[in-house]
């Protein structure tokens, strides 16, 4: 990808040099206009001088089309070959919640596309060649050449120092309007509660005073810039004055030709504009150079991760080890110590007081995230051995907070895989959910909107059972999943533990509910985040001094 990147970007240099040499031509034309058509009265040279330069111009509108061209595709090549598998490693950062460069990979794409579209990447590439058109007004005069470059240098210094107080006026702006937006919304979010108790006009005042503030920001800047757009344009000006002050003095002294003078005031000329143009936009390009240099960073350590070598394992048969797991984040211990073994089919409950870390063990069991120390064993081999995206098919996982994503139920059923529907119906099924879907008007292809609020809450999460029980996993993690459920739900909910007891899948079951925790083998007691009790389910909840079971565990 690197290589070929660097090509481009060296054709596309290649090309701006042409562009600007061939501006140049411009200046040449005159040249010869005045250094040899005027003195030779020739009607044809005209002819033959002014084809030249029209034939000039022809080449440099190509190389500049082809050079937008090529910005063009560098843009689209690094959005396309970037842009999807950023979004997989960011998967796997936010799964394993790693923070870092990944972070803001998608804006520091969107940072480097920008910059690539923007009429400052090819203002910056003109600029590559400023010194060299410097240089030629030099060798024409160096008295012109030192007095463009002193020009040059008030007019960037100009820019420079004068842009500083209109930025800090914008930001201040930006972030009055954020204030005075964020309280909008708020009071809004809050429309009711406002209405009810006749808040409205106070509010409303606290808004205007927040929005008047933004706008006296605002109009100093736009004030500021005004003055300052001002300043640099007469300072254009004044500065082509001077020079053609210069030349003509340097001619009427016999120093200089009148085409040369015109040549090197046009150059001047040129140089400016695009010097201009790097000087506004130099915070851009360094932003967008450390959003390329983030992403280079990120893009190597997925490469490099995605050559450590991944077992193409067969199909797990679900047969669950837990070695001494500690997991942290953010320097604090949430897990430590964890151990425990589950045999092919078996059910392991978990339970412990809320901020125990039963979420987390859960998490870390489905192996989207790496514990800090210890391994998880799935039959027998290190899970994160296992391809992720092959190992996910076998695993169903229904977490605490049921999120589901923009598309139809039968997407979100069947984790968005291209499928028959029959499979869908199936594990809508064993979740007990195929009449409830059914009786919606659009049954299967109703969309859901914002995660799935548009439906209540039981049915979301009973559609989050669904695609766990989808195609057919062998390990099954459920995450407090009797939380929303009503008693038809719950009812529901035993009769599809039941059936992945009869199907043999292994079944991690994080639950307070007694009559959920009779259907397990094995039970698990976190307590600050390490086990409290383990052991078979009759004997801890007989240390816990429940009452006994009535009903023993149904054996498939
Ligand atoms: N990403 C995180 N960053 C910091 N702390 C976290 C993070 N995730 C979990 N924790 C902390 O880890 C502890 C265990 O959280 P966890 O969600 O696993 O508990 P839980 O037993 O599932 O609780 P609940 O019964 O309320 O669902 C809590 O103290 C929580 O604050
Ligand atoms: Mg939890």
């Amino acid at each position: 990808m690197e290589k070929e990147l660097k090509k481009t970007v060296l054709v596309v240099i290649i090309l701006s040099v042409l562009v600007v040499m061939l501006t140049l031509s411009m200046a040449a034309n005159m040249m010869l206009l005045y250094m040899w058509v005027i003195p030779s009265e020739s009607i044809s040279t005209i002819r033959t001088v002014t084809s030249a330069a029209l034939t000039a111009l022809v080449f440099m509108l190509i190389f500049d089309l082809l050079r937008s061209a090529l910005l063009r595709r560098l843009s689209v090549h690094v959005n396309e070959n970037l842009g999807q598998q950023i979004l997989l490693g960011l998967f796997k950062d936010r799964a394993e919640m790693k923070k870092g460069e990944s972070s803001v990979a998608m804006e520091d794409l969107a940072k480097v596309r920008g910059f690539l579209h923007s009429p400052i990447a090819t203002a910056f590439l003109d600029a590559l060649i400023a010194p060299l058109e410097l240089a030629i007004v030099f060798a024409v005069s160096p008295a012109m050449g030192a007095l463009a470059l002193v020009g040059m240098l008030v007019i960037v210094a100009t820019k420079f120092f004068g842009r500083n107080p209109i930025r800090t006026l914008l930001r201040s702006a930006n972030q009055r309007f954020s204030v005075a937006n964020g309280f909008a919304q708020e009071c809004l979010h809050n429309a009711q509660t406002v209405q009810a108790m006749g808040m409205r006009p106070q509010l409303a005042g606290r808004w205007r005073a927040l929005q008047d503030a933004m706008i006296v920001d605002q109009s100093r800047a736009s004030e500021k810039a005004g003055i300052h757009s001002a300043l640099i344009k007469s300072q254009t000006w004044i500065l082509q004055v001077l020079l053609m002050g210069v030349g003509t003095y340097l001619i009427i002294a016999g120093k200089i030709d009148p085409g040369l003078m015109l040549v090197a005031v046009i150059i001047a000329g040129r140089v400016i504009q695009p010097t201009q143009v790097v000087v506004d936009g130099w915070e851009q390009y360094q932003n967008a150079r450390d959003a390329f240099d983030r992403l280079r960073a990120f893009w190597k350590r997925l490469q490099d991760e995605s050559q450590a070598p991944k077992l193409e394992l067969p199909r797990p048969q679900g047969l669950l080890k837990a070695e001494s797991l500690i997991y942290g984040v953010a320097g604090k211990v949430i897990l430590r110590g964890i151990s425990f073994d589950l045999e092919p089919g078996q059910t392991l409950g978990i339970i412990g007081p809320s901020g125990a870390g039963k979420t987390t063990l859960a998490r870390l069991i489905t192996g989207a995230m790496r514990p800090a120390n210890g391994v998880l064993r799935l039959d027998g081999a290190d899970m994160h051995q296992w391809d992720q995206d092959k190992l996910g098919v076998h695993i169903g996982y229904l977490p605490q907070e049921v999120e589901l994503f923009a598309g139809t139920i039968a997407g979100n059923i069947s984790r968005f895989e291209a499928v028959d529907s029959t499979r869908v119906h199936q594990a809508a099924e064993r979740a007990q959910i195929h009449e409830a879907v059914m009786a919606l008007p659009r049954g299967y292809e109703t969309v859901l909107e914002e995660r799935g609020q548009n439906l209540p809450g039981g049915l979301r999460q009973r559609i989050g059972m669904a695609r766990a029980l989808f195609g057919d996993p062998r390990l099954i993690i459920l995450d407090e999943p009797d939380a929303s459920l009503d008693q038809k739900g719950l009812e529901a909910l035993e009769q599809t533990l039941r059936t992945i007891r009869e199907e043999k899948i292994s079944l991690v079951l994080v639950t307070h509910r007694q009559k959920l925790l009779i259907l397990t083998d094995k039970l698990l007691m976190l307590k600050d985040g390490q086990v409290g009790l383990y052991g078979a389910t009759q004997e801890v909840l007989q240390k816990l001094m429940l009452p006994p079971p009535k009903a023993p565990a149904q054996v498939g």
